[in-house]
């Protein structure tokens, strides 16, 4: 299995209960953390690669073929969060990254591995995209982030109708799950007010997510929220 952004976070919790959980796994990261430095320390094998541009995403895909020669699953977590600026230059900049990351690298990366996916026994692979609840109700402050999410999750169709019945691909789309440094005190409290749950959900949530549709082999082509129900609520 393979999984983007495991540096930190959200990324690194699964990789790490993916192998808790007995599968092996391929831990991308685009900055050597601590959290890399210990899954490599477990036996993870673990990839560098910066997903900023087409080469270098192609050039990621043949770091992976040297790896393995079938892969059971590729979960698509790499992602880059910040508010639309208000600088034009600056937006465009955003626009390409926002798309690299969440459309362009998930896309590339699945096309070129597609032929080499195999699931256990007669059971379909799987590809997972990792959105977000702005898919679905966007944050006006955070479009151009949400819009490009929302690529991911139109590609999470797409790629299920292309690709069925030999790979299942579905999406998690995780709400409030962590905070972070740039959440200020009024805004994780608006959130928190917001999430019918009324706390941060954590990785744990989103592994379970995941885990669900690695082992429900009849599951194409669907979105998980794990958001504590924010979606209903959210302004
Ligand atoms: N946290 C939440 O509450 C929440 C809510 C909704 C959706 N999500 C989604 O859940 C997923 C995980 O969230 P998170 O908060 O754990 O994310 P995060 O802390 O922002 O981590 C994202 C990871 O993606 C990597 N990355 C970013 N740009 C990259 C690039 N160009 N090339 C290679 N790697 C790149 C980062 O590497 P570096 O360390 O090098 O920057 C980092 O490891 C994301 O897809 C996010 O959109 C999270």
């Amino acid at each position: 299995m393979v999984v983007t952004g495991a540096g930190r976070r959200v990324g690194h919790h699964i990789a790490q209960r993916l192998y808790q959980d007995g599968y092996t796994v391929i831990a991308h990261y685009r900055t050597h953390t601590p959290e890399i430095q210990a899954l490599t320390e477990l036996g993870i094998t673990t990839v560098q690669a910066d997903l900023s541009n087409s080469e270098q995403i192609l050039a990621f895909v043949e770091q992976l073929k040297g790896h393995c020669h079938q892969f059971r699953a590729l979960i698509h977590n790499a992602s880059s969060f910040e508010p639309t600026s208000d600088d034009l230059v600056k937006v465009a900049e955003q626009y390409q990254q926002f798309f690299t990351i969440h459309m362009m690298a998930p896309f590339l990366i699945n096309q070129s591995l597609q032929s080499m996916m195999v699931g256990e026994g007669t059971d379909p692979a799987d590809i997972i995209h990792i959105t977000d609840i702005n898919v679905e109700n966007p944050t006006p402050a955070f479009d151009i982030y949400g819009t490009t999410k929302a690529g991911l999750h139109n590609m999470t169709l797409a790629l299920a109708k292309k690709w069925g019945p030999k790979i299942k691909v579905n999406a998690v789309a995780p709400g409030p799950v962590l905070f972070t440094p740039t959440h200020t005190e009024a805004t994780i409290e608006q959130m928190l007010d917001e999430t019918l749950l009324k706390k941060e959900g954590g990785a744990e949530p989103v592994y379970l997510a995941v885990k669900s549709i690695l082992t429900n082999p009849f599951l194409t082509g669907c979105s998980i929220p794990v958001d504590g129900g924010r979606r209903l609520s959210k302004r």
